[in-house]
């Protein structure tokens, strides 16, 4: 058994500090789309943590939806593929859209999601992303609301996953090197 815990070499940002970023993220969209009704599409796994917290901070009806894709496997290493695994349950023409994702990487996976959705017709399609990571950024895209830049390290906690563990971290760190050798 790992405790996660011990698994963390640095804690880079915060309960406090997520839960506080979150709330002025889910202000900013309140702020463009004043009037609700709106659909945020959250990709399973890594957004499920932060779509649900985000969606408790918004006081406007919106709905859910999950889009799952596959471009990592069980490495921490991007494949640059992009499958889909669960496509969306409803239609989103002429409806206003949030993308929730937990992170953007090398922009692979959101690039092709975001023209995926864009080619259904939604009135509005913005991309809402927790953390950004720009300088792996190998294709031109880029989130409307974004959570924090952060440094091109792994991290997990707060949805993210390292082989699935982790998630239920509540804080977002840099995991030991000795975990990766691990597992
Ligand atoms: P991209 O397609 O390279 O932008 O990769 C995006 C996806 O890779 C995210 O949705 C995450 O699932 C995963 N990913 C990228 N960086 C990290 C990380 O530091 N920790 C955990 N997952 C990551
Ligand atoms: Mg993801």
């Amino acid at each position: 058994m790992i405790l996660m815990n011990n698994a963390i070499k640095e804690i880079i940002l915060t309960e406090e500090k997520i839960k506080k970023r979150v709330k002025e993220l889910a202000d900013d969209i309140i702020k463009d789309f004043p009037d609700g009704d709106l659909i945020l599409i959250g990709v399973l796994k890594g957004s499920v943590i932060f779509i649900s917290d985000l969606m408790r901070s918004m006081n406007v009806n919106v709905t859910m939806d999950f889009m799952a894709v596959s471009s990592y496997g069980m490495s921490s290493k991007t494949s640059g593929i992009v499958r889909i695994l669960k496509d969306l349950d409803f239609d989103i023409e002429n409806k206003d859209v949030i993308i929730v994702e937990d992170i953007i990487d090398t922009g692979t996976t959101l690039k092709y999601l975001y023209e995926y959705l864009k080619s259904r017709n939604p009135r509005a399609l913005k991309i809402c992303c927790l953390l950004d990571k720009p300088e792996k950024r190998n294709v031109d895209i880029k989130a409307d609301y974004i959570g924090f830049e952060i440094p091109d390290a792994f991290v997990v906690g707060y949805g993210l996953d390292y082989a699935e563990m982790f998630r239920n971290l509540p804080y977002i760190g840099i995991l030991k090197e000795e975990v990766y050798k691990k597992y």
